[in-house]
Order: structure tokens, then sequence, then C-alpha cells
């Protein structure tokens, strides 16, 4: 079993109000890959990645985590089993940052404080957040609080971890250091699914790379294929779209 795909996504579709969204997406991720997603807005990202974790679950199609399908493991174990990363951070305004990274492992996990605390202190360590162990959220830079809440990701001892535009509310003086920690994460032979544009990210450290438009995989392939000599017209038009909004930037 431990050969099989940690995440197989089977022709998952997802309407809302009567426009699909999602018209058939698979791929596969493998343990200790990075996979990035890339494609214009509106095209079904997010909502894929909702998919995965059942924020909001497909309406076909299969989600199979590690050999179990996300609605057989149930809500409790896909929030324990599966990180997330948003864009705004999500970490909770009235908590200081080391209870922001030792909830969700006591009130899902049920580890004890000791523990708890053990591997917090642990993951803040490896996100350079030592000293900001008593801060709230909102004495943090965007790039600190984004740091923060990888840590409390990686603190749940995930299977994988998804990550939605994580950098896109930064500054961009202030994206550097959380691709930074992502590249070495990825290099840690995390298993990592992460929407985002940030070329960097995707040069260094993807695996491969997925482009999405209008709910469907258009083509997927090694950074170094998919960059350079892309199949569709489609793919090379809207590389060169972000690479000169990225100039201009
Ligand atoms: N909860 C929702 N209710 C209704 N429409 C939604 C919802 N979530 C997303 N959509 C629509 O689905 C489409 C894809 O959205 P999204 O997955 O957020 O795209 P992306 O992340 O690629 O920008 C958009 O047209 C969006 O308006
Ligand atoms: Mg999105």
């Amino acid at each position: 079993m431990s050969d099989n795909p940690i995440l197989s996504v089977r022709d998952v579709r997802k309407t809302y109000g009567g426009v699909e969204v999602l018209k058939g997406v698979s791929f596969d991720l493998e343990r200790g890959q990075s996979k990035i997603v890339i494609g214009p807005s509106g095209t079904g990202k997010s909502t894929l990645l909702r998919c995965i974790n059942l924020l909001s679950p497909p309406d076909s199609g299969n989600v199979v985590l590690d050999g179990v399908t996300v609605e057989e493991r149930g809500i409790n174990q896909i929030r324990a089993q599966i990180g997330f990363v948003f864009q705004e951070f999500n970490l909770f305004t009235h908590l200081r940052v080391l209870d922001n990274v030792r909830l969700a492992q006591r009130n899902v996990l049920g580890r004890s404080k000791q523990e708890a605390t053990r591997r917090a202190m642990e993951e803040l360590e490896r996100v350079g957040l030592s000293d900001k162990l008593e801060a709230y959220p909102a004495e943090l830079s965007g790039g600190q609080k984004q740091r923060a809440s990888i840590a409390r990701a990686l603190a749940m001892d995930p299977k994988l971890i998804l990550f939605d535009e994580p950098t896109s509310a930064l500054d961009p003086e202030l994206t550097g250091e959380v691709v930074q920690v992502m590249k070495d994460l990825a290099n840690a032979g995390m298993t990592m699914l992460v929407v985002s544009h940030e070329m960097g990210f995707a040069r260094a450290a993807a695996d491969e790379v997925i482009f999405m438009e209008g709910g469907v995989i258009v083509e997927q392939g090694p950074p170094s294929t998919l960059f350079t000599c892309p199949e569709h017209a489609r793919t090379s038009q809207f590389l060169r779209m972000i690479s000169h909004e990225h100039q201009e930037a």
C-alpha cells in the first residue's frame, strides 16, 4: 500500500449555482512530491483544494488519501491528516503564536499539553519564529504570520499540506521568506500541493506543475518541460501573462 500515491484525485466535479466549476479533474500526488497548480483566477483552483479536504465535498468523483476515500475518513481525520495553509493565514487573533500552534494538536489529536508544546516549539523553530512564541498575530508581519500558520500545519504531522496562494496577501518584500520555508519543506520531503504563481518556488522545488483553466487540467509536467516547451497554446499564453505581471510588480 505504501507504493500507492498518497493522494489520488479522480474525475472530481463540482457545480455552484448551475455552473460547473470543476469539470472532471484527475491527478496523483506521490509521497514526498510537491506539485504546484497554476491557472487564471476563477478557474477552480481553490475549489479543487476545498474538495480534497472536504471543506466543500465534490459532487462526484473520488479523492483517495493513502488508500481510503476522504468521505470514509470523515472530517476529523481529514483535518488531522491534511494541512491547509490559506492566503489569509487564518490564525486565531486572540491566541498567542504558541497557542495557535498547540490548539488543533490538543483538540483534534488529543495530545498532552507537554507534547503539543514540544511539537509547536520544534516547528516554530524550523520556520524561524522561536522568538515569537508569546506574540499575538497582530504583532507579527505578514510573512511571520504565514510562517506561523505553516508551523501550525506541520505540528499536526500531516500526510500532506495544501497551500492556497500562501504569498498573495503579502507585500512583495515578505514573499521571499515564506517561499524559502516552502522550498526547505519540499526539499525535506514534505508532500505538498501548492496553488501559487511563485515561479521561484516552482522552478526550485516543484516536481510537477499543473496548469488548470476553466475547471480542467490543461496539461501537467515537470517545470523544466512545462515552462520551456508547453504543449498547449493556452499554457504558453498564460505563462507569458504571468511573467509580464511579475516584471511590472
Ligand atoms: N462557495 C461558492 N459558491 C458559489 N460559487 C463559488 C463558490 N466558490 C467558488 N465559486 C465560484 O467558482 C469559480 C471558481 O472559483 P475558485 O475555485 O475560487 O477559483 P480560483 O481559486 O482558481 O480563483 C468562480 O467562478 C467562483 O465564483
Ligand atoms: Mg483561489
